[in-house]
């Protein structure tokens, strides 16, 4: 066992963690992130996209270990974030959703491609959102829900200058 000391959600934690644990399996067993869904367990579905350190992550392909020191944003430490708030609504309004099980992974990553390049066209989404899979094959919905979440984004930024 190895001790790791980091910060999740805002909250600093300190575990004792086998180094063979996913940080997946850590997150959702330690921190309760249950938002953190495994699909492919090989880094390709995006089902378990997190925020590390500022960047997107897959949680199921990085070891407990590593994440000495990081700073650590589930799906549930950003109930409040501006994007996720919109991308919510938006997602709800433009049918983004069907089963949900994509969808945490799917904001994680849509609020990255919206802080990152704000309005995109169709083609441009489509391909930013190609490493997260919805089994269910919404992606028309999905793409609209971000479009339209983006759109929504800059006129309220629009607005406030
Ligand atoms: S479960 Fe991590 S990418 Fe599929
Ligand atoms: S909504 Fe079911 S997997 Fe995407």
């Amino acid at each position: 066992m190895q001790t790791i000391e980091l910060t999740v959600n805002g909250e600093p934690l300190k575990a004792s963690v086998d180094p063979r644990t996913t940080l997946a399996d850590f997150l959702r067993e330690q921190a309760d992130a249950r938002s953190i869904h495994l699909g492919c367990e090989h880094g390709v579905c995006g089902g378990c996209t997190i925020v590390v350190n500022g960047k997107i992550a897959r949680s199921c392909i990085a070891l407990a270990v590593a994440m000495d020191g990081a700073d650590i944003r589930t799906l549930e430490g950003l109930s409040d974030d501006p994007s996720i708030v919109q991308l919510r609504d938006s997602f709800h309004t433009c049918h983004g959703l069907q089963c949900g099980y994509c969808t945490p992974g799917m904001l994680i990553t849509a609020r990255d491609i919206i802080n990152r390049y704000g309005e995109a066209d169709e083609a441009f989404l489509r391909e930013a959102l190609a490493g997260n899979i919805c089994r269910c094959t919404g992606y028309a919905g999905i793409v609209k829900a971000v479009q339209h979440a983006a759109a929504e984004l800059t006129k309220t930024r629009s607005n406030l200058k």
